[in-house]
């Protein structure tokens, strides 16, 4: 219930996911590790929590005094070219080829980019103008529409397309 302070801090829990996202890079570039699930999780994990933001905490942050709303669009569209540089790793047959390595650093590219911008304007917002039991209850948004997103198989390359395409 609102008040009760119930639910993960919403920049904690956008934070877990960027530090796995960097993790999952490095398996992405490692002939030791299974690349192609590095790219499937990866894929889900990026999906399920761009749209999550975008459904649960941009829109609420945009609200508050402190955040700025430009970085809050701008973050919208930083989401859509990650989600166009993923669907373009996504069509490498051949894991760990040339075209898998240029895409790959395509991809960290953008979405490095983005873990930057947000955790240095939209998050350092959220942390210096929203309180605690708001920033709970954001978390708790934010996690159950990234959960309903991950059990709807969201970062499968039809689904990825859907969006890329909207
Ligand atoms: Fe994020
Ligand atoms: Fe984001």
């Amino acid at each position: 219930m609102a008040g009760e302070g119930k639910g993960q801090d919403v920049v904690e829990a956008i934070l877990e996911d960027h530090r796995t996202m960097e993790e999952l890079f490095r398996r992405m570039r490692s002939v030791e590790a299974d690349r192609e699930a590095a790219r499937d999780q990866f894929s889900a994990l990026l999906i399920a929590h761009g749209e999550a933001e975008e459904a649960e905490v941009y829109g609420a942050l945009k609200r508050f005094r402190g955040v700025d709303d430009d970085e809050v669009e701008h973050g919208e569209e930083e989401h859509a070219e990650g989600n166009e540089a993923l669907l373009k790793l996504l069509e490498v047959d051949e894991v760990g080829s040339d075209e898998w390595d240029e895409r790959l650093e395509d991809l960290v590219q953008a979405v490095s980019h983005h873990l930057d911008e947000e955790e240095r304007t939209i998050l350092n917002g959220t942390r210096e103008n929203v309180p605690a039991e708001r920033r709970a209850e954001l978390g708790a948004a934010f996690l159950a529409e990234r959960e309903r997103q991950l059990a709807s198989d969201c970062g499968s390359i039809e689904n990825v397309r859907k969006i890329v395409a909207r």
